[in-house]
């Protein structure tokens, strides 16, 4: 097959999606497929092809991106997020995606994950991995999602929303709280306030990446993940943060996190936790795959959010559940492409 891996953007999360998006090509590769890496935004590069076809018949890529901090920087993120003179879709990228038999979305945060390439593909009648165009939206927006999950009993964490310039709203949950940008991912732009005077630091980092924000209940407890892949939820794993919290760092960096697949938690509770993954999954309207993120403690089982495109680098959470569940990374990306053109 002819498959295109789109990756990059102009995303804070670009980094994360370049290494998701290197690894996910050389397995498709290796299952023999035609696989391409492009990235959404930087499209340019493909200036000198004259034959779309010809895109496929490319050098096998072997470059795995590293994750850096760069990405983090104010000017990088300014740098990527004002640069106007390049549309959404890089020169020739769309074209590209229309001669492949079918798109695998390496894409993190914004563009990618938000909907709105997949509203541009169901539109061009290109085929895509992945949750179609609304599920896409509201998944990646933490306000809309909660809203939803509530609305059909599921338990997740207390929450107000402000939006830039509102005033910082009253807690009435109590602290400390999670401040999150609404529509973000890889915690970027997310902190930990114990008090008012906190908070008031934390939001405008927050508003760097969204106007608007979540204020979040912290949830005591064990941190979970599971993903769905064609209806099936994969053995839960267990977050282990040795020191700090589960964020950018100790998700992208090696050693400084453990992680426990399938884990030491009692048989009904894993079983209960895919109940719920599956029950989030239809209740956000994600197909294909995807990944719901747990807190357990004495009080039950909270979903935290859904993510419609999960990460795939080498430290992500759903290949190790999948290699737990006794598939491949390889066969994971193959079974992405299958169940979305079964
Ligand atoms: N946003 C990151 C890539 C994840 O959910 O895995
Ligand atoms: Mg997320």
């Amino acid at each position: 097959m002819k498959i295109v891996v789109l990756a990059g953007g102009r995303s804070p999360e670009r980094n994360v999606s370049l290494s998701s998006g290197a690894k996910i090509t050389n397995a498709l590769r290796e299952k023999g497929h035609a696989a391409v890496l492009i990235d959404l935004f930087l499209g340019d590069d493909l200036s000198d092809v004259k034959n779309v076809a010809d895109v496929f018949q490319r050098d096998a890529m072997t470059t795995n991106y590293a994750i850096s901090d760069e990405i983090l920087t104010d000017e990088a993120i300014d740098a990527l997020r004002t640069d106007g003179t390049k549309g959404l879709f890089g020169k020739n990228v769309l074209e590209i995606c229309a001669a492949a038999d079918i798109v695998f979305l390496g894409l993190h945060g914004e563009d990618g994950e938000n909907g709105k390439v997949q509203a541009a593909f169901d539109l061009f009648g290109i085929r895509y991995t992945g949750s179609g165009s609304l599920a896409s939206g509201v998944t990646m927006d933490k306000k809309i999602s909660k809203e939803l999950l509530l609305h059909n009993h599921i338990k997740t964490a207390g929450y107000v929303s402000v939006k830039k310039g509102e005033p910082t709203p009253q807690i009435d949950f109590g602290f400390p709280v999670v401040v999150k940008p609404s529509n973000g991912g890889s915690s970027i732009g997310m902190k930990i306030a114990n008090d008012q005077a906190e908070l008031e630091a934390a939001l405008p980092d927050a508003y760097r990446f969204d106007d608007e924000v979540v204020i979040e209940e912290f949830i005591k407890g064990r941190e979970f993940s599971m993903g769905v892949v064609n209806g099936v939820a994969m053995p839960a794993i267990e977050i282990i943060v040795n020191d700090g919290w589960y964020d950018f760092e100790h998700k992208f960096q090696e050693n400084q996190t453990t992680f426990q697949t399938p884990p030491d938690i009692p048989d009904d509770v894993h079983t209960e936790m895919q109940a719920i993954a599956l029950k989030t999954m239809t209740v956000l309207g994600l197909t294909n795959y995807g990944r719901i993120d747990f807190f357990w403690n004495e009080d039950g089982i909270y979903v935290i959010e859904g993510n419609s495109l999960p990460g795939m680098t080498p430290l992500s959470l759903l290949p190790q559940e999948a290699a737990a569940a006794g598939i491949s990374y390889l066969d994971l990306c193959e079974q992405i492409v299958k169940g979305k053109l079964a």
